[in-house]
């Protein structure tokens, strides 16, 4: 079967009334990416974005624009009447804008997030070889509540004769088992010479696209069935509770695909990791950490209980105390951060260098070798190779309408508690002495000290106490 013959149309329109979100059903999140761009990707192994249809409706230009960047096409559905009546729009649309109607049309659902590609050639494959109006894809899964189900002809049969929604269900058809995806292929015709002719007199009031099973039968066309091996790839997602069950089955996807590839993941249950997340071998990651969004982590790391690391590269041999927080962050080999650093976009920490306790970089290139260990804040901050930052140094980098740029040469000494109030330069070799509050660059290798002298008054304590008892 050729794949040229086929364009895919993805229901987007819903408002999914039965989460009690403000946020549209299909923009909510598993596995760290929205619903539709799972069920995006998955079209996209099957044909390319210009042959995808996306029917939106409910917070159309917020659906749109958080999955624009994929070259999917758009059909509106200004006003939801249901699975049907979303079809009848591609209809129309497809007429104006078709530019040659694919001959066939295969359907996903903006909810129904796990599928597979191989299920989906499968589909494709039955449809063609059945020479089918309609081909649904069915499931057996446990517990068949909420969903639609299929009637076949007669036991055994691939032959269907409709399929009933959960809530129009007559007494006897609750024991029905085998359910209705919502993933359908359609000849694009067949389709299209039934689709207006279907009634919204059921229980919701709506037009089913489902209905169009007993419609195509009625006018002598075949209405076939294939069952997925498993029911999980098709299980939808139409409340909060649902939507966690396939988070999580997608987050131990991700982290049994690591440990295959030779990473140790502790207690994997509590981690949560992305589906595009990269871990290199023999890195440890510890209980209750967090790798999310682009984040490449190399080999021989560890990271170790409660942090977070988002859109980050680590190299190999990083090591991650706890409770550290990355974003958008790139640390070299060998280096060590934490407990409890954060490193805020454009922070590039540099071979073997230490980022200790309650420090934070933002904007700051550290080199080879230096230290800030514990609690500095480096922001728009360029410091060289072998520089040792002490304890509580700060840039003042914002004058409150500005930022400024503070540069430290490589072997530079910034003495505890210094405030470098940029745009100032430290150069190579320099010495900051502690506690001095810095406005003047410093040339190289000289000492700047930047605080009034100690006055020291001996026996003062005495003399007080002495004067009081008078
Ligand atoms: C649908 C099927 C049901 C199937 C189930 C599988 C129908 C009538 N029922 O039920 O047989 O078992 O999926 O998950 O199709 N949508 C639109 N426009 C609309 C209405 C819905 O685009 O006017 C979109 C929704 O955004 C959603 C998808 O279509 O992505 C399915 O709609 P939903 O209301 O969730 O249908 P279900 O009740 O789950
Ligand atoms: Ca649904």
């Amino acid at each position: 079967m050729k794949k040229s013959n086929f364009g895919v149309v993805i229901l987007a329109a819903g408002k999914g009334t039965r989460l009690k979100s403000k946020r549209p059903k299909v923009l909510h999140e598993i596995g760290g990416q929205a619903l539709l761009l799972h069920v995006i990707a998955a079209a996209k192994t099957i044909v390319p974005a210009e042959k995808i249809y996306c029917v939106i409706g409910h917070e159309a230009e917020r659906v749109q624009a958080a999955v624009e960047h994929t070259g999917v096409g758009f059909v509106m559905q200004h006003e939801q009447h249901g699975t049907g009546h979303a079809l009848q729009m591609v209809k129309a649309w497809l007429a104006v804008n078709g530019g040659g109607m694919p001959e066939n049309l295969m359907v996903l659902s903006g909810d129904v997030p796990l599928i597979r590609t191989e299920t989906l050639q499968k589909l494709m494959m039955m449809h063609a070889s059945e020479k089918a109006a309609m081909t649904i894809l069915s499931a057996i899964p446990e517990n068949a509540a909420g969903y639609g189900r299929v009637v076949r002809t007669e036991e055994g049969s691939m032959a269907v004769k409709a399929i009933v929604e959960q809530k129009d269900l007559k007494a006897e058809q609750h024991a029905l088992r085998e359910i209705n995806s919502g993933i359908y292929c359609f000849a694009t015709q067949d389709l299209f010479a039934e689709i207006d002719s279907l009634s919204d007199k059921n229980a919701n009031g709506e037009f089913y696209l489902t209905d169009v099973a007993s419609l195509l039968v009625a006018v002598g066309k075949r209405v076939v069935a294939v069952a997925t091996e498993s029911a999980d790839e098709v299980l939808g997602a139409n409340t909060i509770s649902e939507m966690m069950h396939l988070d999580a089955a997608m987050r131990v996807a991700a982290a049994k695909r690591l440990m295959a590839e030779g990473v140790t993941i502790f207690r994997p249950d509590t981690c949560v990791i992305d589906a595009q997340v990269q871990v290199g071998a023999d890195t440890v990651i510890e209980p209750y950490v967090q790798l999310l969004g682009s984040t490449k982590i190399g080999e021989d790391c560890r990271v170790r209980s409660y942090s977070v690391i988002q859109n980050s590269t680590l190299a190999n041999g990083v090591l991650v105390r706890n409770g550290c927080v990355l974003d958008y962050a790139k640390v070299s080999a060998g280096a060590m951060l934490g407990p409890y650093a954060h490193l805020r976009p454009g922070s590039e920490i540099g071979e073997g260098a230490h980022v200790g306790n309650f420090v934070e970089t933002k904007k700051t290139r550290m080199g080879r070798g230096s230290k800030a260990n514990h609690l500095s804040y480096l922001g728009d901050a360029e410091i060289g190779e072998g520089v040792n930052i002490g304890a509580g140094a700060i840039t003042c980098n914002y004058d409150g309408e500005h930022k400024h740029a503070t540069k430290i040469g490589d072997g530079a000494f910034v003495g505890s508690d210094s405030t470098l109030v940029a745009p100032v330069t430290i150069s190579e070799g320099a010495y900051v002495a502690a506690g001095s509050c810095i406005t003047e660059d410093v040339p190289e290798g000289a000492l700047a000290l930047g605080r009034s002298r100690q006055t020291t008054k001996p026996g003062w304590v005495s003399a007080r106490k002495a004067n009081k008892t008078k």
